[in-house]
């Protein structure tokens, strides 16, 4: 098994702490995302897990939705993202709603039938096997509770003026960060296979004309360069390009994600 066998996983768990901010950054939580969670429907008094909350700024909206009769686990791979959301929860006086569980494998720490809830927001692609993950989401759940899933579809990313070419090479030559980069697609199979009985998939879909979603580019410009997949000057053209048309009023990124919503 050769290092990148298992990139889509390490690199998470070993994060440089450098590079710490700029993804607390990436995933602070924004108004605009309330579509996306709304099939959750969090409301007072509820237990939620969130599944690989990262550095926690969802797992801390949650907090506040449930209210103090609600309870939140956060649990991810990544202990640093972990201890910076426990240090904002206490800041934010909400330590006494939620637990945090560093988690290293593919069980979840938390007892069966015992959630109202479980939010998952993109983590399916870099978990080692979907069925099992969505099994513990099912394990975990009461009967009733509801899982909420959001995941992209690579292969359906367009980046306008990259043109659907270079984006394909670009996505093969980032492929080992993902253990599964077409996960949207396959989470509505997922969850009905894990016993589900009411799965609704959404498609959530707003093209990004500003460069808000710029860095989700310059991510894979990067995977792209590390893994040595992609000529340089070819990956450094795809910067210059999506700067250009920024610049000039003429860029696009479209990201579909999708919603899975399901009930035990
Ligand atoms: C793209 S980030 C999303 C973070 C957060 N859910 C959000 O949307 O802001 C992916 C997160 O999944 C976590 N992760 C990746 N693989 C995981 C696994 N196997 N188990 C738990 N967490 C995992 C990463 O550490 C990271 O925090």
């Amino acid at each position: 098994m050769s290092a990148s066998d298992t990139y889509y996983r390490d690199h998470w768990a070993r994060i440089e702490p450098a590079l710490v901010p700029m993804y607390e950054e990436f995933f602070r939580w924004q108004p605009n995302m309330e579509a996306l969670i709304k099939g959750a429907n969090i409301v007072p008094g509820v237990s939620v897990i969130d599944y690989g909350c990262g550095p926690g700024f969802l797992t801390l909206e949650l907090a506040k939705r449930v209210g103090p009769s609600g309870h939140v686990a956060g649990c991810d791979l990544n202990a640093a993202f972990l201890a910076g959301a426990r240090t904002r929860a206490e800041s934010e006086g909400l330590t006494d709603r939620i637990d945090w569980h560093h988690t290293t494998d593919d069980r979840i720490p938390i007892p069966d039938g015992s959630v109202d809830r479980v939010l998952c927001k993109n983590v399916l692609e870099y978990v080692p096997d979907l069925a099992t993950t969505v099994a513990e989401f099912h394990r975990v759940l009461k009967p009733g509770g509801i899982a909420h899933a959001i995941d992209s579809d690579w292969s359906a990313l367009i980046i306008e003026p990259v043109g659907p070419e270079r984006v394909s090479r670009l996505l093969a030559a980032a492929r080992p960060a993902y253990r599964d980069p077409m996960a949207g697609r396959h989470l509505y199979g997922a969850m009905r296979m894990a016993g589900f009985t009411e799965v609704k998939v959404e498609i959530f879909a707003r093209p990004d004309t500003r460069g808000q979603l710029l860095p989700v580019a310059m991510t894979l410009v990067t995977y792209a360069k590390q893994f040595g997949q992609m000529p340089e000057n070819e990956a450094d053209a795809v910067t210059a390009d999506c700067q250009a048309a920024i610049d000039n009023g003429t860029y696009m990124l479209f990201l579909p994600q999708f919603l899975v919503t399901a009930v035990k």
